[in-house]
């Protein structure tokens, strides 16, 4: 049985996961929090799992304490009033709170935003182009997925750079309500309930006031909830993209046959490759490693195994997607492949909101760093990279390059 959650492990688990979905694809685990849960790996008994309803997101369900209290990994989530979001919560309050965020929340206001991507992606590789080298997670992938949800939230410019630094505070150190992160959450708050306030008075264009101006059958969202979902959106939206930018370069440097050719079919202005490509590198290396956490409301079997009420399961979206049952050759990249639904959005009532506007800054992203870099390569050694410890999120901490310098 390999060792789990060890640092060769966060290096690469697909070898660890192939052992669990042969050898014990339904696994109770104790993670290094202490906490016992179940491990799911296979992709029929992960898709089953994420839409069974006798698994609850309701962390009251966890037969443990520490979840109640709500420890489940996302800074800042310990407080009350921001633990009211969609992941945390099942129907029938997820459909009320999902169909309001789903009115603000349109492809049609996603589509509007793809010149201001576009743009914000410029700015950035405009600020280390002319080095020729750049850490593309530092320099690129960690900042648009910000600018870009504040934009979309309606924070400010003038205030971005201020989501930039707490947002930062958080990513570097995770989990606990401690020091630095503790303070950035209680800021993000604050300045959260001064904008919903701010937007009451003085609505814009924006997903906050659409949010505020958002009912459903007479019911307005409270204050609390409108905080808690900006908080949900930014936190579910942001180290997500900077992962799937980040392991999705990753995954090409190592690849250069593959990476070859799609920059020739984007030189050539085909953009299919682009959209496979990247549905591609979701499922072979995508930023959510382990979905949410799930609560069983009942005893129930899956996989073979018999799971108490209580007990906590978490479904391995990246075990999932590599599941030869599933997938041909599934340790292979193969940015064609067209049969290919992968579980990287997840699936069911809680299948990913912003599945759209995370396509949109992967693929821009991706085609834009492809053109303006053409040489782009790995600087240093593969082997001295460095992956987050974090178990629900897959990403590197840096992600070093080299390219010729762009001259104007
Ligand atoms: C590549 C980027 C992204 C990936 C791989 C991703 C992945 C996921 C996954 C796997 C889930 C389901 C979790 C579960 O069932 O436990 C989810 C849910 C969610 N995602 Fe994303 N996400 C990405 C980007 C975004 C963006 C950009 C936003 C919004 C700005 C967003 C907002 C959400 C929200 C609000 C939920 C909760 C939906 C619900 O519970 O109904 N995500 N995401």
């Amino acid at each position: 049985m390999p060792e789990l959650f060890t640092w060769e492990f966060a290096t690469d688990p697909y070898p660890a996961y192939a052992w669990l979905r042969e050898h014990s694809p339904v696994h109770r685990t104790v993670l290094p929090s202490g906490v016992e849960a179940w491990l799911v790996t296979r992709y029929a008994d992960a898709r089953q799992a994420l839409a069974d309803q006798r698994l609850s997101k309701n962390p009251a369900h966890h037969a443990g304490t520490a979840h109640a209290k709500g420890r489940t990994g996302i800074p800042g989530e310990r407080k009350a009033e921001l633990m009211t979001h969609l992941l945390n919560i099942d129907p029938p309050d997820h459909t009320r709170l999902r169909r309001l965020v789903s009115k603000a929340f349109t492809p049609r206001t996603v589509a509007e935003f793809a010149p201001r991507v576009q743009e914000l992606t410029d700015r950035l590789i405009d600020g280390f182009a002319a080095q020729g080298s750049a850490d593309l997670i530092h320099d690129f992938a960690f900042p648009l997925p910000i600018y870009a949800i504040c934009d979309l939230l309606g924070v400010p410019r003038e205030d971005q750079d201020d989501f930039r630094d707490w947002a930062g505070m958080m990513i570097r150190h995770g989990g606990g309500p401690r020091g630095g992160v503790a303070r950035s959450v209680k800021k993000m708050r604050a300045y959260l309930a001064e904008l919903i306030h701010r937007k009451r008075e003085e609505p814009g264009d924006d997903l906050i006031s659409g949010l505020i101006r958002a009912s459903d059958h007479g019911e307005h969202l409270t204050e609390n909830e409108a905080a808690a979902m900006a908080f949900i959106l930014l936190f579910a939206g942001f180290e997500t993209t900077v992962n799937l930018i980040g392991n999705g370069m990753y995954a090409l440097l190592r690849h250069p046959e593959q990476r070859e050719r799609l920059q020739r079919a984007l030189t050539e202005g085909d953009t299919r490759l682009l959209a496979t490509g990247v549905e591609e590198l979701l499922r072979y290396d995508g930023p959510v490693e382990l979905a949410t956490w799930r609560y069983a409301t009942e005893p129930l079997n899956l996989g073979g195994r018999d799971i108490a009420a209580g007990d906590p399961v978490l479904v391995v979206l990246a075990a999932a997607d590599r599941d030869p049952e599933r997938f041909g050759d599934p340790d292979t990249l193969d940015l064609t492949r067209r049969d290919n639904q992968h579980l990287g959005y997840g699936h069911g009532i809680h299948y990913c909101l912003g599945a759209p506007l995370a396509r949109l800054e992967g693929q821009t992203a991706i085609a834009t760093l492809l053109r303006r870099l053409p040489d782009v390569r790995l600087a240093g050694d593969p082997a001295d990279l460095r992956w987050r410890g974090g178990l629900i999120m897959r990403g590197l901490r840096t992600l070093p390059v080299e390219f010729t310098a762009e001259t104007k």
